[in-house]
């Protein structure tokens, strides 16, 4: 069981903590509301005007709106800079203004000015810099949510990209997870019988874990271990003696972000076969390793022109599934590819889920509403709106005669990485035959003699 830490647990530490909070929960409520309003609104004069008019008046809305969630990401940066940098990796959802205007947020937020960043290094490191580096670029190559990474070159030659972490930035995750505490708290007790509580603790489990970069380098390690065998994924090797809990030094990757068509065009690189190594990859660590990166939005994802090869970045958030969780997942994909519904239902049971009135049967209408929709869904490695559309309200309705009241808390971050890499997927405009991709991964091993 996941116990989450005192931190996550505490609410308000003192006065100006609770201003603090209070004014970034307003700050986010204002973003929200203003852009429930403008959908409303719209929804309206949909019925009243022109197709081709509100075509314009769609379009310019959604830059707005994007515009809005961008200036808020990088004002409360924290949980709201994530959300929106998964938001951003959304192209098989969302529309296209979000996806431009919100992908800046993957690697490109404005960053730590170079003095402070270099002071933070040093004091860490314990050491001046230049008895450390050869060569450190002061002008960060990235940055992003948690830290900005500098390239730099060690006295022994070494390539590295160097990852130091944004000052504050800890404080502010840790209120945000309290603040989330407190909202899913307030709906699990207004709905009554829906269980959130699962899926907050893994939240705070993970998201404390990604601020200490000692353990994203034992997290790298571990992947680069077991994809060894493996020469089309590529992970930096870290240089432990130099990573602290706010520094991280590992091998520099140099490659082409996964969603820059053009620069893969330009290498030579079919972005098919990208499309089709990712699933592949991602398919490998879920349901044969049972331990994955859960982060894998494309600030993350980096393309190595040779081979193609794929490299994997910023392992702070990964997950290990204990290993009864990974063998049902495996059952229920098998059950989707076979499409056994009763199977299925089974397979669901035993993941966790639970639906009010508690009859393990009852789940058995869900699965069959899945299979149907991954009929329709097939040859498609994204998902599409219409799609999502029909899901929810398919999958809405049977749910609201009998609503599911526990959802397993480890798939947090399996649906995470799923909704991400339909994303990405999209972007890369491909298409990857999924049951095919998965087969090879929940195939019971042949009997040996
Ligand atoms: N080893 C590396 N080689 C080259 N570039 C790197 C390397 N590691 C990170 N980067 C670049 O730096 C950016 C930020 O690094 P990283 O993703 O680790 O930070 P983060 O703040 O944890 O990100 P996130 O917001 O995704 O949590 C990456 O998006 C990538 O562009
Ligand atoms: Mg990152």
């Amino acid at each position: 069981m996941v116990v989450p830490g005192p931190a996550a647990r505490t609410l308000v530490t003192g006065p100006r903590e609770l201003v603090r909070r209070v004014g970034r929960a307003r700050r986010v409520g204002t973003a929200f509301g203003r852009i429930y309003l403008g959908i409303k609104g719209h929804q309206l004069l949909d019925r009243h005007l022109r197709p081709t008019d509100m075509d314009l008046r769609w379009h310019r809305l959604h830059r707005e709106h994007a515009r809005i969630l961008h200036r808020s990401a990088l004002e409360l940066r924290g949980l709201v800079l994530k959300g929106c940098q998964f938001l951003s990796a959304r192209a098989d959802v969302l529309p296209p203004e979000y996806v431009e205007t919100l992908s800046k947020l993957q690697d490109r937020v404005p960053p730590t000015p170079a003095d402070r960043a270099v002071g933070l290094v040093e004091r860490e490191l314990g050491r001046p810099l230049r008895e450390v580096f050869a060569h450190f670029d002061r002008r960060p190559v990235a940055s992003a949510s948690l830290a900005q990474v500098h390239r730099a070159v060690l006295r022994d030659g070494r390539e590295v990209a160097v990852k130091v972490q944004h000052p504050g930035i800890e404080a502010l995750v840790r209120a945000d997870l309290a603040s989330l505490r407190l909202l899913f708290g307030t709906v699990e007790r207004i709905e009554g019988s829906l269980a959130l509580t699962p899926l907050l603790d893994e939240i705070a489990e993970a998201v404390p874990t990604e601020l200490d970069f000692r353990a994203e380098a034992r997290h790298a390690e571990r992947l680069r271990a077991l994809f060894a065998g493996r020469r089309e994924v590529v992970i930096p090797e870290i240089v432990h003696e130099l990573s602290t809990r706010r520094v991280l030094v590992l091998e520099f990757l140099e490659g082409i972000k996964i969603t820059d068509l053009p620069g893969l065009e330009a290498a030579g690189v079919d972005p098919g076969r990208v499309a089709q190594l990712l699933a592949e990859v991602f398919a490998e660590q879920i349901l044969r390793f049972g331990f994955f990166h859960a982060d894998p939005h494309p600030g993350n994802l980096i393309v190595l022109p040779d081979g193609p090869r794929l490299g994997l970045l910023d392992f702070g958030l990964a997950k290990e599934l204990p290993p009864h969780f990974r063998e049902d997942l495996v059952a229920f994909v098998l059950s989707l590819l076979r499409g056994d519904s009763r199977e299925m239902a089974a397979a669901l049971v035993r993941l966790g889920f639970e639906t009010r009135d508690g009859r393990p049967d009852s789940l058995d209408e869900v699965a069959r509403l899945v299979l149907a929709l991954a009929v329709r869904a097939r040859d498609r490695a994204h998902l599409d709106p219409d799609l999502v559309e029909e899901a929810r309200r398919e999958i809405g309705e049977a749910l609201r005669r009998n609503p599911v009241v526990r959802i397993p808390g480890h798939l947090v971050l399996v649906g995470r990485v799923m909704g991400l890499l339909s994303g990405v997927s999209r972007s890369l405009g491909s298409r990857v035959d999924l049951a095919r991709t998965l087969l090879p991964y929940v195939a019971p091993a042949p009997p040996t003699r």
